[in-house]
């Protein structure tokens, strides 16, 4: 057996050739265990000093001992160094640079049909009407019948109507929520009703098979002509504003009788006639009237107590106007570069 000096100095050479191929800290830990942990050959060569003789054992002892301190201190320096290096690596790879710019998200904006309806609904709520929503697959007689349509009136037609069946369509405007709100209501009834309306049309820059409506009924004592012309002026001058100048046209529809159409000066070129109002002077706004008896009475209501006005507005050729956008399918392509422009 080789003397304790040499084998101390063997010892030595194993560890420090190992230690010089350790990279990472598990190599660095497991050499430690390796020399001197329990089972390891520091551990050994102190059980053997029993073998020695007695008066070697103190100086012996003491070697053995140094050995294992050096060893361990090589240990716990490479191991420092490298969990160093390793907590470097980590940081340089979790490094982020809190000075760069943000990335700017879109935002969204609403629809211009959606923000138009909202303006109106906001006048009309301020000037004292309540908003009703009705159903948009409604029966023949709220559509048409409870209207005072006859029933072989053109509107009818299937050209304009969706029908679901027999008795089911879908509603072609919003006057059939007068026709709900009287059966529910008892006078004063004041609503309005924004909502979606079909018709069965070819799609075209002018005309889509559905668009948007609001509609509006005012049923008490002694409601007047008077009253639809006050409240349609000062409705249409909040929307359009002070100055606009309005216009009344007889016309026709079967629910109100006298029935008007209400055109306001041409915003764009103040009258003098332009592409927008095609030469007129005049946009068509609305078209409104006088609740025509037989509706009042279908709906249980005495027309020789009670009296009412009702108009009704297209949202999408309105917001045309306004905007002068030519083409109504721009509303529905969902194109962003349209969307964009109504902020
Ligand atoms: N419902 C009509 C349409 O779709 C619009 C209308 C006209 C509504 C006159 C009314 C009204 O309430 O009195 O063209």
């Amino acid at each position: 057996m080789a003397s304790l000096p040499d084998q101390i100095s063997q010892l030595r050479t194993h560890f420090m050739n190992e230690l010089r191929e350790a990279t990472h800290s598990k190599d660095f830990e497991n050499l430690k265990t390796k020399y001197l942990g329990k089972k390891g050959p520091i551990q050994s060569l102190m059980i053997s000093l029993k073998d020695c003789a007695p008066e070697e054992r103190p100086q012996f002892g003491k070697v053995i001992n140094d050995l294992k301190q050096e060893l361990a201190l090589h240990c716990e320096n490479s191991l420092a160094r490298v969990k160093l290096a390793e907590r470097n690596h980590q940081l340089e790879q979790e490094w982020i640079d809190a000075t760069l710019p943000g990335r700017p998200r879109p935002q969204g904006k609403l629809h211009p049909i959606t923000q138009a309806l909202n303006k109106i609904v906001d006048i009309l709520v301020g000037m004292g009407f309540s908003i009703q929503t009705g159903p948009d697959v409604d029966t023949d007689y709220y559509n048409f019948g409870g209207l005072n349509f006859a029933p072989d009136h053109p509107a009818r037609d299937m050209q304009d109507t969706f029908y679901l069946n027999t008795e089911l369509l879908l509603r072609t405007h919003t006057s059939n929520v007068q026709v709900h709100a009287m059966e529910t209501y008892s006078p004063p009834i004041r609503i309005i009703a924004p909502g979606r309306c079909f018709r069965n049309e070819d799609i075209s820059a002018r005309s889509h098979v559905f668009f948007h409506q609001v509609e509006g009924v005012y049923i008490d004592k002694d409601v007047t002509f008077a009253d639809l012309f006050a409240t349609m002026d000062e409705f249409l001058s909040k929307l359009l504003g002070e100055k606009v100048e309005t216009r009344y046209r007889p016309s026709y529809f079967p629910f109100v009788e006298p029935g008007l159409e209400v055109d306001v000066k041409c915003i764009s070129c103040k009258g003098s006639g332009c592409r927008i109002c095609k030469h007129t002077g005049w946009l068509e706004i609305l078209g409104a009237g006088m609740v025509h008896p037989n509706v009042l009475k279908k709906g249980n209501i005495d027309p020789e107590q009670y009296s009412g006005y009702a108009w009704g507005m297209g949202i999408e050729r309105l917001t045309m106007l306004l905007s002068d956008i030519r083409d109504i399918r721009l509303f529905t392509e969902n194109d962003l570069r349209f969307l964009e422009q109504f902020p």
